[in-house]
């Protein structure tokens, strides 16, 4: 089954408005997990402005207790690299975010950036860290991901959100399941995110079975908001099952 990672960001900024430890991530993680998610994704962003880096090392600590993965996500700076190196998620989600970006919105130039992208993955492999790379589902060079080593590639779902239930949506998804197909056959394992939520995510999983893990951050708490957290993660265990 798809595996669940929430990702925490819109509870540290909600936490950071008020600059105390309310709402506080580890526990709002804690309660994800006791109620079925299968790990946590943290996106720090160099202005620390939902997530800090010293979240990391709090919930790589709830992460170890309830014996799930915990996913970084970001732009691979000299000093996430470090803080990643520091404490060893289970996993770093490479990301080609500009530094004041509002939020992630496309995937890597695999080829342009192989270089960097080679570096990072030769520095955290051999600490046990599997490295996923942020992919759009229509970039021909999947084989440059595979040839500087990358584990997995996190396909970027939001053209899959923007079009669904809309004219592009059949050829949109059958866009992702090329990518899936190509990415699959060259040995890169799949991870999806980005604007996925209750209305669409069953349908996606149910075209791409094989996707390994989507991270859900914005729509879930939204979600959580209006219906409760209990009923929004039993519901997103439910259509992971696709
Ligand atoms: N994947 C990546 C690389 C992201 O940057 C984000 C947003 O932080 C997500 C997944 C989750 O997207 P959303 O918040 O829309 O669920």
């Amino acid at each position: 089954m798809t595996q669940l990672s929430v990702n925490i960001n819109k509870i540290a900024l909600l936490r950071n408005s008020r600059g105390r430890d309310y709402p506080d991530p580890i526990g709002f993680s804690k309660r994800c997990l006791e109620l079925g998610a299968h790990g946590i994704t943290l996106h720090p962003r160099p202005d620390q402005r939902h997530a800090r880096y010293d979240d990391i090392f709090s919930l790589r600590k709830v992460c170890d207790q309830y014996q799930v993965e915990l996913n970084v996500e970001g732009y691979p700076s000299d000093l996430l690299i470090q803080k990643v190196m520091d404490a060893k998620p289970d996993q770093f989600t490479l990301v080609p975010d500009a530094p004041n970006q509002l939020t992630s919105d496309h995937g890597w130039d695999f080829k342009k950036n192989q270089d960097l992208l080679k570096k990072v993955i030769d520095a955290v492999q051999p600490l046990g860290i599997r490295v996923s790379l942020f992919a759009d589902y229509n970039n021909p060079d999947y084989q440059v991901a595979k040839e500087i080593g990358a584990d997995r590639l996190e396909l970027y779902t939001e053209p899959y959100a923007e079009t669904y239930e809309k004219q592009d949506s059949e050829i949109v998804l059958e866009g992702f399941l090329n990518a899936s197909k190509k990415a699959l056959d060259l040995g890169l394992e799949l991870n999806a995110g980005h604007d996925l939520n209750l209305e669409n995510l069953q349908a996606f999983i149910k075209h791409i079975p094989s996707i390994k893990e989507v991270s859900i951050g914005h729509a879930l708490i939204v979600e959580c908001l209006e219906m409760g957290i209990e009923t929004v993660i039993g519901k997103y265990l439910e259509a992971l099952k696709g």
